[in-house]
């Protein structure tokens, strides 16, 4: 495996692996890698020649200052477990590489990126269109591999590789969860013991909103029933609850509004003082 640091470098071992006709798969990620990650790294391995891992904290994404400068950095752990993975190319950039001068461009993504967290963390989307779409045109990989929490992320790439015609195959991946059922995420090292034991109770009510559903309540009415009960759990505190149609983000009003996608419910949620979120198909 070999650590990459400059754009120059990456652009040169693509290019080598694109001429030999070799099919490259690309795992974007900013680190503090879980078994979540591995998911994504070992599907990439199964249908790839060529693995190409990122690892950078992207500024351009965050809104919040604090969660910036308190996002784990954990290049060493991360390296170790790409490397048993059999990855053969890591690039770990500075911020100054991949942003030698301010990213000004404006992607205009559309309804899919104004709700939920576009709607709770302006200019978010903004900042992972400009970074997944500078990996895309130096990597211009066959196929690039996206796990399924960040539920609307996926919705958003997709239209930017819509608006920039990239030739990349997306790939979502499932939810990889402890056994208690909390999803697994970089900001789960941030919940006290007291916070991790409440956590689990947000996919129990994910998964008992499902009986809502078979009960005959409508999409609004089981989102508005989740979301109490999530409320009432002592320590959690939801910031919304939306159950929305898989592809183009917008909340449904009755079941059969869903398109070929179906309906997908999302969360975010506080809990002490992290803010966590999951998904679940309807
Ligand atoms: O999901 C993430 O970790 C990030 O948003 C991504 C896609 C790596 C872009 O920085």
């Amino acid at each position: 495996m070999e650590i990459i640091r400059t754009i120059k470098g990456l652009d040169a071992v693509v290019a080598d692996a694109r001429e030999k006709g070799l099919s490259v798969g690309l795992v974007p990620t900013m680190g503090a890698l879980h078994a979540g990650h591995r998911s994504l790294v070992d599907r990439a391995r199964k249908e790839n020649d060529i693995v190409v891992v990122s690892v950078f904290v992207n500024p351009t994404q965050f809104n919040n200052a604090e969660d910036l400068r308190t996002y784990p950095h954990t290049e060493d752990a991360d390296a170790a477990m790409l490397e048993k993975c059999g990855v053969d190319f890591v690039f770990m950039p500075t911020p100054e590489e991949v942003y030698p001068e301010p990213d000004t461009r404006v992607f205009k993504l559309g309804p899919v990126a104004e709700v939920m967290e576009g709607a709770m963390r302006p200019g978010h989307f903004n900042g992972v269109a400009q970074i997944v779409s500078k990996l895309f045109a130096i990597v211009k990989p066959t196929r690039a591999y996206f796990g399924e929490k960040d539920f609307q992320q996926i919705a958003v790439i997709r239209r930017m590789v819509e608006i920039e015609g990239f030739d990349v195959k997306i790939v979502d991946c499932p939810i990889v969860r402890e056994d208690d059922g909390l999803a697994l995420s970089s900001r789960n090292v941030r919940l006290s013991a007291e916070a991790r034991a409440v956590a689990p109770n947000i996919r129990r009510l994910l998964v008992a909103s499902l009986d809502l559903k078979k009960q005959g309540y409508s999409p609004v009415e089981v989102a508005r029933l989740t979301e109490d009960a999530i409320n009432n759990v002592e320590g959690l505190e939801t910031e919304y609850y939306q159950i929305v149609d898989a592809a183009t983000m917008q909340p449904i009003m009755e079941w059969n509004q869903a398109g070929p996608r179906g309906a997908v419910g999302c969360v975010t949620v506080y809990c002490g003082g992290v803010r966590l979120i999951d998904n679940i198909r309807y």
